[in-house]
């Protein structure tokens, strides 16, 4: 019983990563410092990350057999991460990342080929045995099907003592409107630097006080703001702030907001307070961002 997973559900995809010392110029011929092939996508890289410090997790997401498929799937394995709530697709390609990490600041630069490969639906999700899980993270891509999946999920939670129910939690990463409709569900709510300027907002704070409206009762937002560390806002009221925890130097921010996501998941999945664990999301990717990938982060 206690050792139930926590199910992200969302992207994978192939990062062809190029670490360069400088950023390159259009057109230009150069070489870089190391090239490397690592698993990405938001909901995986929380799966890597959750797997590292020690959580049972599954990940569910959309891959075709191929290549591309194998190296991932053999790559989720040798984290840990169960795989058997993939969705295997009999049409469409996994999709590939093209992935500029600048040594010498950090800064990821990131060309996505997101593939005609569909995302899990609503009646892939209905097949998912739901009591293996504690706690459910869905990264906002498909929103319309995503919303019959967390409805999925209140219906089973309705059914449950409190002690049992799944906790949820929702990413709304991309600035696209059709994901907003997820502010309304979950009990996290994570909204991105980029989707809290697009929608006006010039601080963590700002998008906080202006986007609690838009969550379910009783829920938590939660923005992370790069090297201003992360806020909260729940139910009382009150604002909850970390700062980040910079390391000695940022060498690479890919996956950054992907592993405070995780951290953060981790911590309140294990009872800790929203201040506890907004300050362990911000320790783990300040860590993370001092390092090339993941290991070494715990
Ligand atoms: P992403 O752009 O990857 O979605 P963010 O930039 O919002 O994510 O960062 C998520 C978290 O990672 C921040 O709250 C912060 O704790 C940490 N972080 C990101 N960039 C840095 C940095 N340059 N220095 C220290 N911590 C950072
Ligand atoms: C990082 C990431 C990468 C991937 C891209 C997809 O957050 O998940 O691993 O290439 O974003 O948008």
């Amino acid at each position: 019983m206690e050792n139930k997973q926590i199910l992200c559900v969302g992207l994978v995809v192939l990062d062809i990563i190029n670490v360069v010392d400088k950023y390159p110029e259009e057109d230009e011929d150069s070489r870089c410092l190391s090239q490397r092939w690592q698993r990405g996508g938001n909901a995986s890289n929380s799966c890597t990350v959750l797997s590292l410090l020690g959580a049972p997790c599954a990940f569910m997401g959309s891959l075709a057999p191929g290549h591309v498929a194998d190296f991932l799937v053999a790559d989720f394995r040798r984290r840990g991460v169960d795989v058997s709530q993939v969705a295997w697709q009999s049409r469409g390609e996994t999709p590939c990342s093209c992935c500029i990490v600048n040594n010498s600041n950090g800064s990821r630069t990131i060309v996505l080929y997101d593939t005609n490969l569909p995302d899990v639906s609503a009646t892939d999700f209905a097949k998912v045995d739901l009591t293996r899980f504690k706690w459910i993270h869905i990264e906002g891509r498909n929103a319309a099907e995503q919303v019959k999946m967390l409805q999925r999920i209140e219906q089973h939670n309705a059914q449950q003592p409190l002690a049992q129910r799944i906790r949820v939690s929702v990413e709304v990463e991309k600035t696209r409107e059709e994901l907003f409709q997820l502010f309304g569900y979950g009990d996290v709510v994570f909204v991105s630097k980029d989707v809290a300027k697009y929608l006006g907002f010039g601080s963590a704070e700002e998008a906080l006080k202006g986007l609690y409206g838009r969550v379910r009762k009783g829920a938590t937002l939660i923005c992370a703001w790069a090297e201003q560390g992360a806020s909260a806002l729940g139910p009382d009221g009150k604002l909850l702030h970390s700062d980040a925890f910079p390391p000695p130097r940022v060498v690479d921010t890919l996956g950054a907001g992907d592993t405070f996501n995780a951290a953060v998941i981790f911590s309140l999945a294990q009872g800790k307070s929203v201040q506890e664990a907004l300050r362990f999301g911000c320790q783990v990717a300040g860590k993370k961002c001092g390092l090339q990938g993941y290991d070494g982060i715990v």
